[in-house]
C-alpha cells in the first residue's frame, strides 16, 4: 500500500530527469499527503556531495521544475529532512552494502520493514550493471517489498532488449519490475481507457466498419537541446515510436480486457502488437518515412537546424521525424491504415489522436450546402490542450441550408477544477503501491522491437539522405505529406485556440 514505509533509492540522483521530473513530482506527491508518513529519498551518483548540497540542489530544481510553483518553507523543511545523499560507484560492491546499512537504519528507526524502489534514471549502459549488483547485495530478496524501476530506452533494438530482459528476468521476479513509459501515465492517455471502456455508445463503431483511418501525432516545437549524444544514437523511430506512439496506438486498438487489472490490461496491449503487420523492405520503401531538421526560426528565436547543434555529427543521418502506416491485421481493425508521425521543431507542440469514421453512405444536401464538408472525427487531444472533440455536420443559423463542421467538447479545463497530476506523481504513486498496470512489461517492449526492426535496419542501411527535408516550425517533410495523401487524406492539426467557433 502507499502507507507503507517507503525508501526511494535514485541512481542518477544529480541527474536531468529527477531535477526536471523525479524530485518535483515526489515533492509534489507530498503536498497532496500522498506520501508515506515515514520515507527517505537517498540520491546517489558518483558526484561527491553532502546531504545539505544535494537538499540545496533539489531545491533550486524545485523551485524550477515544479507545478506547484516555489517551494513553501515549512512544507519543503518537512520534505527535505527525509532526503539524503550518498555518493556511489555503480560497479562496487561496497556501494551497495552502504545501501544496505541504510535501509537497516531506516527499517530500525521506523520498527518495520519498509519498501525499497530502486529508481533507475540512469544511461541505459548502466542497467545491467546496477541490477545486478542491487541483487548480488542480496537487497532484492523480498518479492514483495523489493521493486526496481527501469527509465527508456530499454535496449537500442530487439536483441539487446532481449539480452537486457532475460537477465533482469533473471534476477528479479516480475513483479518486482516496473519499465517506464511516462506516456503511460499521462491523465488524457489513461482517459482513453476510461473513454472507450466506461461507455456504451463507442464500442459498437469502434471498428473497420466505421472507422475509416486513425492518426496518431506527437509534434515538438523543442529540437534534440543538449541531448545531442543519445539523440544520435537514437532518432525519432527509437526515441518516440518504438515506445510512446505504439504504446498510445495500442490503447486505441486493444480489445476490452476483463478487468482493469495490470496483467489483463497488458496482454490486451501486447495482442495488439502482435497483430501488427510486418514490414518487408518494400514496405518500408512505400510506409515509412523519414526527416531531419534544418535551421529556422521557432516563435520569433533563430534555431540551429539538427546537424548544426551541439555534439551532433555536421553530417548526421538522424532522423528527428518520422512518419509510418501501420496495419494492425485483426478482425477489428482490417484494412484501417494507422498513421503516426513524430518529430522535433515543429510548428506545434501537441499530441493528438484522430480518429476519422467513413463518410455517410449518402448525401441527401446540394452541393452548395456542402462546402465545408467533413466525415466525423473524433480527436483525442492529450496535451497542451487536454480535451475530446467529436467533430459533427451541422447547419448553420440562416435562412439557407449551409452544413459546416462544429465540435462537441469534453474539456478538462472547462469541466473539472482540479488539476491533473503529472505522469511522474501517477507513475510513482503507483510504484509505491504496487501496481503495474501503467507499466510496460518485457514481452511488450520486445514486441514493439520486434515491429520496427525492420524498417530501424532498412533506415541504416541506406544513409546517403538529402537532409535536412524540413525547416524548424514546419509541419515535417513533404514526403511525409506525401504518405497521407496518397490514400487520400491529410494530417489532421488542433488550431491552437482548440476552441475556435465555426463560421
Ligand atoms: C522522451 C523523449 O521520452 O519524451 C524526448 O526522449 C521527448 O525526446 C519526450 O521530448 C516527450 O515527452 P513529453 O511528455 O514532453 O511529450
Amino acid at each position: 500500500a502507499t502507507s507503507d514505509p517507503t525508501i526511494f533509492i535514485i541512481f542518477g540522483g544529480t541527474g536531468d530527469l529527477n531535477a526536471r521530473k523525479l524530485a518535483p513530482a515526489l515533492y509534489n506527491l507530498f503536498l497532496d499527503g500522498w506520501m508515506p508518513k515515514k520515507f527517505s529519498i537517498i540520491g546517489t551518483g558518483r558526484t561527491k556531495m553532502s546531504d545539505e548540497e544535494f537538499r540545496t540542489k533539489l531545491l533550486e530544481d524545485i523551485n524550477q521544475f515544479s507545478r506547484s510553483g516555489k517551494a513553501e518553507k515549512e512544507k519543503w523543511d518537512e520534505f527535505i529532512k527525509n532526503v539524503y545523499y550518498q555518493v556511489s560507484d555503480a560497479k562496487d560492491a561496497e556501494t551497495y552494502k552502504e545501501f544496505g546499512k541504510r535501509i537497516d537504519a531506516h527499517n530500525a528507526e521506523w520498527k518495520a520493514k519498509a519498501n525499497v524502489i530502486y529508481y533507475l534514471a540512469v544511461a541505459p549502459e548502466f542497467f545491467p550493471i546496477i541490477t545486478t549488483n542491487i541483487a548480488k547485495a542480496k537487497l532484492a530478496e523480498d518479492k514483495k517489498r523489493v521493486r526496481i524501476v527501469i527509465e527508456k530506452p530499454f535496449g537500442h533494438d530487439l536483441e539487446s532488449a532481449q539480452e537486457l530482459n532475460k537477465l533482469i528476468s533473471s534476477l528479479y521476479d516480475d513483479c518486482q519490475i516496473y519499465l517506464i513509459d511516462h506516456y503511460l501515465g499521462k491523465e488524457t492517455v489513461q482517459n482513453i481507457m476510461a473513454f472507450r471502456f466506461a461507455n456504451s455508445i463507442l464500442e459498437p463503431i469502434w471498428n473497420r466498419n466505421f472507422i475509416e483511418h486513425v492518426q496518431i501525432s506527437v509534434t515538438e516545437q523543442l529540437g534534440v537541446q543538449d541531448r545531442g549524444p543519445y539523440y544520435e544514437g537514437s532518432g525519432a523511430l527509437r526515441d518516440m515510436i518504438q515506445n510512446h506512439l505504439l504504446q498510445l496506438l495500442c490503447f486505441v486498438a486493444m480489445e476490452a480486457p476483463n478487468s482493469f487489472n495490470a496483467e489483463e490490461l497488458r496482454n490486451r496491449k501486447v495482442d495488439v502488437l502482435k497483430a501488427m503487420r510486418k514490414f518487408t523492405p518494400e514496405d518500408v520503401r512505400t510506409s515509412a518515412v523519414r526527416g531531419q531538421y534544418g535551421p529556422g526560426w521557432i516563435q520569433g528565436e533563430e534555431v540551429p537546424g539538427y546537424r548544426q547543434e551541439t555534439k551532433v555529427d555536421p553530417n548526421s543521418n538522424t532522423e528527428t521525424f518520422a512518419a509510418i502506416k501501420f496495419f494492425v491485421d485483426n478482425w477489428r481493425w482490417h484494412g484501417v491504415p494507422f498513421y503516426v508521425r513524430t518529430g522535433k521543431r515543429m510548428h506545434q507542440s501537441a499530441s493528438t489522436i484522430t480518429i476519422q469514421f467513413k463518410d455517410v453512405p449518402h448525401l441527401v444536401f446540394p452541393a452548395e450546402a456542402t462546402d465545408s464538408w467533413q466525415q466525423n472525427r473524433l480527436i483525442i487531444s492529450i496535451q497542451p490542450e487536454m480535451s475530446i472533440r467529436l467533430q459533427v455536420q451541422a447547419k448553420r443559423p440562416g435562412i439557407d441550408m449551409v452544413l459546416n463542421t462544429v465540435d462537441m467538447v469534453f474539456d478538462y479545463k472547462g469541466t473539472y477544477t482540479n488539476e491533473a497530476p503529472e505522469a511522474y506523481e501517477t507513475l510513482l504513486l503507483d510504484t509505491m503501491a504496487g501496481d503495474q498496470t501503467l507499466f510496460m512489461r518485457g514481452d511488450q517492449v520486445e514486441a514493439a522491437w520486434d515491429l520496427i526492426m525492420p524498417i530501424l535496419k532498412t533506415w541504416e542501411g541506406k544513409k546517403s539522405l538529402s537532409f535536412p527535408n524540413y525547416s524548424a516550425d514546419s509541419w515535417g517533410p513533404e514526403v511525409a505529406e506525401a504518405l497521407i495523401a496518397r490514400d487520400g487524406f491529410h494530417w489532421f492539426t488542433l488550431p491552437v485556440n482548440g476552441n475556435k467557433k465555426a463560421k
